[in-house]
């Protein structure tokens, strides 16, 4: 009788310190994957100044590949149970997973055109390269992905 009470009890911390675990588990990605997207803004806003500054475009390629680094690991930075906690990801990341995948791709290969563009050494090329990677490839996955931003 008591052994068994005890079992039960045992039990029920074991599964609260199993769930805390995953808590803390999930905050730990939330704040991996914002700080993985910060970083592609900061690429992104060091395209901007060398294309206004009409810079040296190999930086231009180069942002382009680090954000081209950052993707490849985007998927993995939404594990399920993810979706709780300080985050402004939406639930469409995993009941659209095929979505929020092509998004993700959508993003990488405008990010491969901006680097290339970029390689021609031409200004205006890189230019609209860039705009068509914010407009499409970032916004295009906040849109349907992210919460709105007030
Ligand atoms: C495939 C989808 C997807 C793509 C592509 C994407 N993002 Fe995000 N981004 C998200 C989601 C989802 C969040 C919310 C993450 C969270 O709060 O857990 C986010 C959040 C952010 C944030 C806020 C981070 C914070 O501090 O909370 C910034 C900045 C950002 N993204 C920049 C970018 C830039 C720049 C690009 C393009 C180079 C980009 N993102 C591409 C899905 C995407």
């Amino acid at each position: 009788m008591r052994l068994t009470r005890y079992a039960a009890i045992l039990a029920v911390v074991a599964g609260a310190v199993l769930a805390t675990g995953s808590i803390l588990a999930a905050d730990g990605v939330i704040a991996k994957r914002q700080a993985d997207m910060k970083a592609m803004g900061k690429e992104m806003g060091g395209i901007k100044d060398t294309l206004a500054a009409k810079g040296d475009l190999a930086k231009v390629q180069a942002h382009a590949e680090a954000i081209r680094k950052i993707l490849a690991e985007v998927p993995a930075l939404f594990p399920a149970g993810s979706d709780t906690g300080p985050t402004d990801a939406l639930p469409a990341i995993w009941s659209d997973q095929a979505g929020f995948d092509s998004a993700v791709e959508r993003a990488d290969g405008l990010a491969d055109a901006l680097g290339t563009a970029a390689g021609t050494g031409e200004i205006a090329a890189a230019t609209a390269a860039f705009a068509a990677l914010g407009k499409n490839g970032c916004g295009g996955c906040h849109q349907s992905y992210r919460k709105p931003q007030g």
